[in-house]
């Protein structure tokens, strides 16, 4: 039950301006997660609410650690790997039907328990390295505990499906204690969301049937998106070696520069050759 809709995209890249609608985003909570036709689905209406707020405020944690690390790298390294964070609170009837689909009973505390994907987080990147980078990352944060991982780039799904998805546990620190919490969280490509919005499109349109000739085409599409990838990869390391040999011969020149200004300062003798001024002169441009 992939069919996950209202998904919250916010925009992460340094010196860009929010969207004036930042604050609707995950803080919404009145009326995205509690729906009005959802009160027979949940008796414990309050409990219920409960839970969906410590879902809501993971996704608060989770989105500021991706934001935090996009921030630092773009102002360390000049490096941007994430171009979008989305997120959703998975709604009432989807939760019900996951729980009945699994056999068990649409209690809160089955929905606690059983489900993983209740709070959903999508990191958008340029590039597959940063696919990886990123999950490095939150994998080295002491409090950010792994629980499982589904490598679906190594090992695409038969119709071509192809992201990096985590499911992940969280302290968030409530006015009376803090809890653990799960959250998914879905990496992939610019490249590997547009394939799967489209296919999504296709599977909702024919209800998982869809015609030999359309699942042909979509995996087609996804080697095309998968290549794509591979190709924008290693353009962007060519672009990042040209970029690197340039800084390496600026800093050549200014050497020279300096060690020409310092010749007519000092004249070229034989104290200058010896003294210890090149070597100066080198420590300085590199
Ligand atoms: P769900 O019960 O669907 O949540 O799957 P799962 O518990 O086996 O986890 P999995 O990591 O396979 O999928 C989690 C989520 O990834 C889904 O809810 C979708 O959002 C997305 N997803 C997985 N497979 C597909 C797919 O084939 N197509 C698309 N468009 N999205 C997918
Ligand atoms: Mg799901």
């Amino acid at each position: 039950n992939y069919r996950i809709k209202k998904w919250v995209t916010m925009p992460v890249k340094v010196g860009k301006a929010m969207r004036n609608n930042e604050l609707r985003g995950p803080t919404a909570i009145d009326t995205d997660i509690i729906p009005s036709d959802s009160e027979h689905v949940f008796a414990q209406e309050a409990l219920y609410q409960e839970a969906m707020m410590r879902y809501h405020c993971a996704i608060l944690e989770m989105r500021t650690k991706l934001e935090v690390l996009s921030k630092d790298m773009t102002v360390r390294y000049r490096r941007n790997p994430i171009e979008f964070i989305e997120s959703r609170l998975k709604k009432p009837s989807s939760i019900a039907r996951k729980l009945k689909k699994m056999g068990l009973e649409v209690t809160v505390d089955n929905m606690t328990q059983h489900l993983s994907d209740i709070a959903g987080i999508r990191v958008l990147c340029a590039y597959i390295d940063d696919i990886y980078e990123i999950a490095r990352m939150l994998a080295r944060q002491k409090d950010v505990k792994i629980i499982t991982v589904k490598d679906y780039i190594k090992t695409p799904k038969d119709n071509g499906y192809r992201s990096y998805h985590l499911i992940v546990e969280i302290p968030v620190y409530f006015s009376d204690k803090v809890r653990p919490v799960r959250c998914e969280i879905q990496i992939r490509t610019i490249a590997m969301d547009f394939w799967a919005s489209l296919e999504h499109k296709i599977y909702y349109k024919f209800e998982g049937n869809a015609p030999e000739y359309i699942s042909k085409d979509l995996q087609e599409c996804a080697k095309m998106v998968s290549e794509l990838d591979d190709k924008m990869l290693s353009l962007n390391e060519a672009i990042q070696e040209c970029i690197a040999q340039q800084d390496k011969d600026q800093i050549r020149m200014n050497e020279e520069l300096m060690n020409d200004v310092c010749r007519d300062v000092l004249g070229n003798n034989k104290e200058y050759k010896d003294s210890k001024v090149q070597e100066k002169v080198t420590e300085i441009v590199t």
